[in-house]
């Protein structure tokens, strides 16, 4: 199990074109009366428009602010906003710019509106580096994060494509440093991830036409997902080098990152295999620190330290420098490793890591194939299918060419198909088993139930479940006899509050002690262990089964044979499974698990083979022997399940609601 901690900083983000117009509304919404504005000498056709913008709200300027954040120009900057009182900053510019807002907002505690007008995303983090004496502090704090961000695409479309580029990998590094972050989380990951497929996608069509609006917006909103990623959870080898290599030697930022960041993910590769193969995936190429090198290379950012400026000499003192801080990292930094990366990172060269450059070279460039498939969807009327069917062609014919896959390995794979297609009847479904034990439909289980805090999770419905079960009283015995340890289950529903909820339709269904279905059992006459109950005005449903047990899913079909050949049993942990719907709930499909039982734990490939196993559906089936509940006579030992399903409300727009 994954633990973690998330917190998340309450700034304003406003996104799309032409929302410098709103900068006023903001700052008064901020209750700013008297705006100092930060901006860049460079930026004085913009700066003009947020001056119109702001009208009689704007008493004061600093154009001044310096990279790295200089404490004497805060200083500076910090006279003018007591001189003129100001009493809200706008900043409008890059990292520097909003550095310097940071820098006052500490302190002075003034709230800050950033627009920004690079991808360096740091207008969305609370964090501040500051340079005295040559050397970098970074501090964060909650006075520190900007209140709002007003993110217009319209102020990047000057900017240059080096810097666009030099910028964009600074967003980049952002996003890998948090795929590998010890504080990441599932939230931090999906962010992270999609920013590095819009950086991948952005940089080449930003290369083709630098007025391309919708790349400008891919990686804005990149910019900005990165920036969350950064305010999020610690950075780790990359960040601290580039720091040391700023602060210490003025190295120039964006760019330090851009030659630094395929060097740190190489160093760190070996400890991280799963983010690189993650990133690799992002951006659609056999590994990630050389994919990321290519990316920086094709698209004319710089590659190595020399080209910068670094003096050989400093190689070392650097390297001194990162490691005499000890910081959380991946990989063990020491002094000699360090030292060697930034011989390499120094010399330009491309990391080494497999497949070589001839190799990807040497795959054809499918990209206009994708394209022209992509957009023969263009006419498809309903958008939602056209989205969908978009990305499966893009990650399938990405899937074919990451892997090399050669057409005997596609045959086969059709072959497969194929197969459970011919197995697959009205009691049995082989697709359903194929995306069970791939995880597929936990994740569809995650992303479309379980999201309302305060009730029961949701578990995946499986391929046994039939609708329209028989109506059955409650106390009845839905095992109609069927040998197995007795079992009384006694189960309420409620609402997120706890109030019982009358009248709920509650599907039951479970497997004999055998581990068998009654659909797989042509013998048997009619349904078994499966009945439908209406809860009573407590909420309550009581009914007679058996224990449930462990059993192995169908596995004498292709899937079977998949588990087989990765060295996977086919077992599912002992569960019973419900069906739960009541008007203005959403449905509610899970399953309980029988605590203490086998499949509930353990290493990976070794739990419940279609990962459905959730810890707050792991219950308790209390042995029991004597008198029962309702009195039915029963030797030696039964069982008693109780347990109260919390079920979420429909919002009255939500369309799954059901009548
Ligand atoms: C089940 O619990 O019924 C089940 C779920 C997924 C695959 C096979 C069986
Ligand atoms: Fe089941």
């Amino acid at each position: 199990m994954r633990s973690f901690v998330r917190t998340v900083g309450p700034s304003r983000v406003l996104f799309g074109a032409g929302t410098l117009q709103q900068v006023r509304a903001e700052a008064e919404r901020l209750g700013g009366t008297r705006v100092l504005l930060l901006s860049g000498p460079s930026l004085r056709k913009h700066a003009d428009r947020v001056r119109a913008a702001l009208g009689d709200l704007l008493v004061a300027e600093f154009d001044g602010a310096a990279m790295h954040t200089p404490v004497e120009v805060t200083a500076r900057a910090l006279a003018v906003l007591h001189e003129q009182r100001a009493d809200c900053l706008v900043a409008l510019g890059g990292g520097s710019t909003t550095g310097l807002a940071k820098a006052l907002a500490l302190r002075t505690d003034l709230p800050q509106v950033i627009l920004p007008t690079t991808y360096a995303g740091s207008e969305v983090t609370p964090v501040l580096g500051e340079t005295a004496k040559g050397e970098k502090v970074t501090r964060s704090s909650p006075a520190i994060l900007p209140e709002t961000v007003v993110y217009d695409v319209e102020l990047t479309l000057d900017l240059p494509v080096a810097m666009s580029v030099t910028s964009g990998v600074n967003a980049l590094a952002h996003a890998v440093e948090a795929l590998y972050s010890p504080d990441a989380d599932p939230v931090t990951d999906a962010i992270a991830l999609e920013a590095v497929s819009a950086i991948a996608r952005a940089l080449p069509a930003l290369g083709d036409d630098p007025s391309d609006l919708e790349a400008r917006a891919d990686l804005l909103r990149a910019a900005w997902l990165a920036g969350t990623c950064l305010g999020t959870v610690g950075m780790g080898l990359h960040h601290k080098l580039c720091h040391t290599l700023g602060g210490s030697f003025g190295l120039p930022h964006a760019e330090t990152h851009t030659v630094v960041l395929p060097h740190a993910m190489a160093y760190n590769a070996p400890a991280a295999p799963e983010a690189m193969a993650r990133i690799a995936a992002a951006l659609g190429v056999p590994e990630a620190p050389g994919g990321v090198f290519d990316l920086i290379r094709a698209a004319g950012g710089p590659t190595s330290l020399r080209e910068l400026g670094m003096a050989e000499g400093d190689l070392d003192r650097a390297a001194e420098l990162a490691a005499s801080k000890p910081y959380p990292n991946p990989r063990e930094l020491t002094r000699d490793g360090i030292a060697g990366l930034l011989r390499e990172a120094w010399e330009g060269r491309r990391p080494t890591g497999a497949p070589a450059p001839a190799a990807a070279a040497a795959a054809p460039d499918l990209s206009a194939l994708t394209g022209e498939v992509v957009a023969s969807f263009d006419n498809c009327p309903d958008p939602r299918a056209k989205e969908l069917l978009t990305d499966l062609v893009r990650t399938l014919h990405g899937y074919a060419v990451r892997n090399d896959v050669t057409q005997a390995e596609w045959q086969r794979a059709i072959g497969f198909l194929t197969e459970a297609g011919h197995i697959t009847s009205d009691t049995r479904q082989e697709f359903i088993l194929l995306s069970d034990t791939l995880g597929v439909s936990s994740v569809v289980d995650a992303l479309s139930n379980s999201r309302t805090p305060g009730t029961t999770p949701s578990a995946v419905l499986g391929p046994f479940y039939v609708p329209g079960p028989p109506a059955a009283e409650h106390g009845s015995d839905i095992a109609l006899g069927l040998a197995g340890t007795p079992l009384w289950s006694d189960v309420r529903i409620t609402d997120p509050q706890g109030a019982p909820v009358a009248g709920a339709v509650v599907d039951v269904w479970q497997s004999d002690a055998d581990g068998f279905y009654d659909i797989q059992l042509p013998d048997l006459d009619g349904p078994v262990l499966r009945a439908r109950f209406h809860t009573d005005d407590d909420g309550r449903v009581t009914f007679w089964s058996i224990l449930p047990s462990p059993y192995p899913i169908p596995d004498d079909g292709p899937v079977g044979r998949m588990l087989e050949a990765v060295g996977r049993h086919p077992y599912r942990a002992a569960h019973l499974h419900f069906l739960i719907k009541a008007p203005g709930y959403r449905p509610l499909t899970t399953q309980l698990f029988v605590k203490g039982g086998a499949y509930l734990d353990g290493p990976p490939g070794q739990r419940d083979t279609v990962f459905g196993v959730k810890e707050e559906l792991v219950t308790e089936f209390a042995p029991r022997t004597g008198p029962t509940p309702d009195g039915r006579p029963v030797e030696g030992e039964w069982r008693l399940l109780e347990f109260a399903f919390r079920i979420a409300r429909t919002v009255p727009t939500d369309p799954t609601e059901t009548a």
